[in-house]
């Protein structure tokens, strides 16, 4: 696996791989990989000739007060992870070579939808998700690039930017990956202690609730906010920070489930701010 650091060496290969006429899948992520990332390489690696991934922690997504510094950064081993799953590159830049002296153009998506969720809870976050997105798109001349349902809002914003300007490259979205407890995997789950994983299940366990009570015949947005809320607010570690229910793709208000419908929630368990969903076919 080729280990690509700069702007310079990422544009080399990828014209390399696109003159030998091969198609690119691209993966990017924020590194400590899990298996929820490597579900992402796997399913390029099916549909791609070539695969690179990318381990950038984005400076420009975090806002002032959040886990820029604090966030887990382990190299080493999500190398020997991207080898095994059989990634062909990975590119790992530091924030100035992404970012060096003068750069001054964002992507800002600026859509209703992107001040919902996540947007409204992190401002500046998705302008920066955007930025980095265009530019790791535009230096693996991606044919594809690979999302998870995880961070779903994150897709939305994604799929809109490309084709309002018209970036030639098919956007995936790939289901979330769960611990078998239902847990949805993710990076800040190492910030968890043990009791606080216990206490974490509530989210998996609150949108299961509500799906079930879904298929039993409940449509209405307000009964199943209700279950999600109450199941939640049981749990002495968990405080809400959003509990939302909208059309997905577009986030708008709904009354009742009638389309595609996305079950979206935020909850803070300690300190440590951990996401699901729950897409529901309507
Ligand atoms: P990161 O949080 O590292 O996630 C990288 C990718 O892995 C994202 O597309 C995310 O949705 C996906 N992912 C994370 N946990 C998952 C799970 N349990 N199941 C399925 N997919 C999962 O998202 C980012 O990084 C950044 O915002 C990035 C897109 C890399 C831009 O900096």
């Amino acid at each position: 696996m080729k280990i690509l650091r700069t702007q310079d060496e990422i544009k080399k290969y990828s014209l390399e791989m696109k003159q030998a006429g091969k198609t690119i899948g691209l993966v990017p992520t924020m590194g400590a990989l899990h298996e929820g990332h490597l579900t992402l390489m796997r399913t390029a690696r099916k549909e791609a000739d070539v695969v690179i991934a990318s381990v950038f922690v984005n400076p420009v997504q975090f806002g002032p007060n959040e886990d820029f510094d604090a966030y887990p950064r382990q190299f080493d081993e999500d190398s020997v992870k991207l080898e095994e799953v059989g990634v062909d590159a990975v590119f790992h830049p530091e924030p100035a070579e992404m970012y060096p002296e003068g750069f001054c153009t964002y992507v800002n998506v600026e859509g209703d939808f992107t001040k919902k969720l996540c947007g409204g809870q992190r401002p500046g976050h998705f302008r920066g998700v955007a930025t980095v997105v265009t530019k790791l798109i535009n230096l693996a001349k991606a044919d594809k690039a690979y999302f998870g349902q995880k961070d779903a809002q994150q897709v939305c914003v994604i799929r809109r930017f490309v084709e309002d300007l018209a970036l030639p490259v098919e956007i995936k979205m790939v289901p979330i990956i769960r611990e078998e407890s239902g847990l949805a995997r993710s990076s800040r789950n190492v910030y968890l202690s043990p009791e606080e994983k216990k206490a974490a299940l509530v989210l998996s366990r609150s949108l299961n609730m509500a799906q079930a009570a879904y298929t039993a015949g409940t449509t209405k947005v307000y009964d199943l906010k209700k279950i999600i809320t109450d199941e939640i607010n049981k749990e002495p570690l968990a405080a809400i920070d959003y509990v939302e229910i909208y059309s997905f793709p577009a986030l708008e208000e709904i009354e009742a489930v009638e389309g595609e419908t996305i079950m979206a929630i935020a909850v803070k368990i300690g300190k440590t701010r951990l996401i699901d969903n729950v897409i529901l076919e309507g």
